[in-house]
């Protein structure tokens, strides 16, 4: 498959001539999860955005933003991130040469997220605060300097993002429409570009929107000023697409809820246990939010957003996966060993 822009221009805000900075994101695959189906009684599909480039949803956005970019002659972008954006920042700005800096709350996003944007050569200032005061910052500067700035407040982040709808769509084909998308919700650009893409292709499923309890603005309706939760990735309180996700909420019927740390592990290890799918903690909050409060009524096909990669946090998944088992070299030993 090429690149998502490539796939898709016809739909997005790029003419052939356009310069387009792509790594073949997009073309995820959408897994069935018969086990998880038959928990909550419905067709359950996973989106594995992990299958892309550098391991999350966010490559998605980022080949748009960084293609607009070097149509702009930017020199050079920037982000706030929880992680995730920061190593597709850095991919795409190495794939570009442009020079990439990325703000991350220091000492809080996931050790793999950290060695992506490192090893592609991008800047990363570790600020003394969070995601919310990072996103703050990022937009002054970009304000005072000649940078853009790639976060999800740049439309074509959504742009991009939006092409996951139609990848669904195409996938399971036009005349079977999803009655539900379960998807964890942190700055709320990915459900706002996810309920663009239905739109624009005429279907409206249930947005779900899932927040950590501890980082829930959107369900307790005020700013969260300290979030906190083990899925670093959605530890943000004031999402700069508050509006927009309400609103694709309430227009498709869907709701937002919190799920607890505790729900998100127990979803997180089911789904690698059970399904063989190894997503990281934020991206189990769709199916932990689907688990604890179960499919909607008359609601028979989901699609359940898995959003990264279960490697970018090998810390959080060796705290909470079982443990190795010794053994001596000799035949009796690995044969006890492997029987158990
Ligand atoms: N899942 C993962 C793995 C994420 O990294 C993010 C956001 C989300 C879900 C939520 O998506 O923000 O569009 O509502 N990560 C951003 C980052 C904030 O900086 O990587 P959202």
């Amino acid at each position: 498959m090429p690149g998502l822009i490539e796939r898709y221009r016809d739909r997005l805000p790029f003419a052939p001539d356009d310069p387009v900075v792509s790594l073949q994101e997009g073309s995820t695959p959408l897994v069935p999860a018969p086990q998880l189906g038959a928990r909550v009684g419905a067709d359950v599909w996973l989106k594995i955005e992990g299958a892309n480039p550098t391991g999350s949803f966010k490559d998605g956005g980022m080949t748009c933003a960084v293609s607009d970019a070097v149509r702009n002659g930017a020199e050079a972008v920037l982000c706030a991130s929880t992680g995730n954006t920061a190593a597709s920042l850095a991919a795409y700005a190495a794939r570009a040469g442009l020079r990439g800096a990325v703000i991350v709350p220091e000492g809080k996003i996931a050790t793999g997220k950290l060695a992506q944007a490192l090893m592609h050569g991008a800047r990363v200032i570790a600020l003394r605060g969070n995601f919310d005061v990072a996103l703050k910052l990022v937009r002054e500067v970009c304000e005072r300097q000649p940078i853009a700035l790639v976060n999800s407040v740049n439309p074509f982040r959504v742009e991009g993002q939006k092409t996951a709808s139609f990848e669904i769509v195409d996938e399971l084909g036009p005349g079977h429409p999803i009655d539900a998308l379960c998807i964890p919700v942190g700055n709320a650009g990915n459900i706002t570009a996810y309920w663009k893409g239905f739109q624009e292709v005429g279907h409206a499923p249930q947005m779900l929107g899932f927040q950590a309890a501890g980082a829930a603005p959107l369900v307790e309706g005020r700013v969260v000023e300290h979030p906190e939760t083990i899925a670093s990735a959605i530890r943000i309180g004031n999402p700069a697409r508050w509006e927009e996700a309400m609103a694709a909420m309430t227009a498709s019927h869907g709701m937002v809820r919190a799920v607890s740390d505790a729900e998100i592990l127990d979803a997180y290890k089911y789904l690698a246990s059970v399904e063989g799918v190894f997503c990281e903690p934020a991206s189990a909050s769709g199916v932990a939010g689907l688990l604890k409060y179960g499919a909607p009524e008359g609601v028979s096909r989901i699609v359940c957003v898995l959003t990264g990669h279960g490697l970018k946090d090998p810390q959080t998944a060796l705290m909470h996966a079982g443990s190795v088992v010794p053994c001596e070299p000799d035949l009796g030993a690995v044969e006890q060993a492997v029987l158990g």
